[in-house]
């Protein structure tokens, strides 16, 4: 078991900063991803924790226990590595039994274990095939085999998934997910899919340009985005952006932008009353637009640019005037393009951000209660 501790930890290559100043602790038994655009440091940040880069500086820890000068044989962690490479000469017992055998483990205790990791990820019936005669999904799981196979503090994955189809995909991560469960030991995984961030971690960590931009629940981060980056890189299709200003009308925020008159909810006006903070940025999720066909108090009038219709749910691109958003809707929901539509925003979900720096404009939730009972008080 082990919790894993980054402190100030930062890594250059030459003049490119991969790693900057990260802070970070994973839990112990904890799945925690790393998610974030390609080359924005996660895999860099993988192998500092796994001893396969030297720090530049900072300090990482196992258990409390320094481990920045010691080698990756010395480190309780196994890893799968985003390029993974099978052995090819070697069948899949061997493959997977391949780390235990160079630990000297006896032969009986490698098979046992083999074949049990083999029965967790279904592949017992493949033991004796060679790579290139497997799939790439059935490949990708003997690379897993091969990590889980010891018995390690912490595993260290590199986006395991990603040769995989679609499909596989799906499958994999709900196996991934009740792999973990079962080992109940700490996971750091890394991916640049937020689906796969979203659906199977406790925690996820959004990277930029090698800083952790926020770290929490999955919900956490969908519902209550730090800043911009987060709230446009977490959530498909993305959340809608409205540049415009705060003013102050008849006592109350709104934020105005060109055919906008939007009242600020408390959880923002909270926020912005009292700061200078002025131009602001309106984020708005594409299932908050709440869509009809007839007009009604309050509602703007959009017209409909594309409709993509994927099953259960609808995209529909409007613009509102010249702003363009996306809506998600009902997949009954019937509409098609040049159509014109009435909608409005779900007051309650709506995000703000500052323009100057894209940090959300929120107050906090006991701000938010307080206020609500000295209202009704
Ligand atoms: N050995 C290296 N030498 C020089 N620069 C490197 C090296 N390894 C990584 N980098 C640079 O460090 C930055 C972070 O790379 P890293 O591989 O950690 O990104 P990543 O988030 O894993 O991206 P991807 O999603 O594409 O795998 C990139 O700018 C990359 O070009
Ligand atoms: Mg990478």
């Amino acid at each position: 078991m082990a919790e894993v501790h980054l402190e100030h930890v930062t890594k250059k290559f030459g003049s490119v900063v991969a790693v900057d100043d990260l802070c970070l602790t994973v839990h112990d038994g904890e799945f925690l991803t790393l998610v974030g655009p390609s080359g924005c440091g996660k895999s860099t940040t993988l192998r500092l924790i796994a001893g396969l880069e030297r720090l530049s500086s900072g300090q990482i820890y196992f258990d409390g226990q320094p481990v920045g000068h010691l080698p990756a044989n010395k480190r309780d962690i196994a890893m799968v590595f985003q390029s993974y490479a099978l052995y090819p000469h070697m069948s899949v017992e061997e493959n997977i039994g391949f780390a235990l055998k160079m630990m000297g483990y006896p032969r009986d205790e490698i098979r046992r274990r083999v074949t049990e990791v083999a029965s967790m990820l279904n592949i017992q019936h493949l033991l004796a095939r060679r790579p290139r005669e497997l799939s790439g999904g059935q490949r990708q799981r003997v690379a897993l085999g091969r990590a889980i196979v010891r018995d390690a503090g912490a595993y260290l994955l590199d986006e395991p998934l990603s040769n995989l189809d679609a499909q596989l995909r799906v499958t994999m991560r709900g196996e991934l997910k009740k792999l973990h469960a079962d080992l109940q030991r700490t996971f750091i995984y890394v991916t640049h899919d937020q689906a796969e961030a979203m659906t199977m971690s406790d925690r996820v960590a959004v990277l930029n340009e090698g800083k952790v931009l926020q770290c929490a629940a999955p919900a956490e981060v969908y519902n209550r985005p730090a800043n911009m980056f987060v709230a446009g890189f977490i959530g498909s299709p993305p959340m809608n952006f409205i540049p415009g200003e705060v003013q102050r009308e008849a006592g109350m925020l709104v934020f105005r932008a060109e055919g906008i008159r939007q009242r600020l909810p408390l959880h923002v006006a909270l926020a912005v009353d009292g700061t200078s903070v002025h131009d602001v940025v309106l984020g708005v999720r594409p299932e908050d637009i709440v869509v009809s066909h007839n007009p009604e108090e309050g509602t703007l009038t959009a017209t409909v640019l594309v409709v993509e219709p994927m099953g259960a749910d609808t995209f529909v691109t409007l613009t509102i005037g010249r702003i363009r958003c996306i809506a998600r809707v009902t997949g009954e929901f019937r509409v098609g393009s040049q159509e014109t539509l009435y909608i409005r925003f779900d007051e309650a979900k709506l995000h703000l951000f500052a323009s100057d720096d894209g940090r959300a404009l929120r107050a906090e939730r006991a701000m938010v209660l307080n206020q609500q009972e000295a209202d009704l008080a």
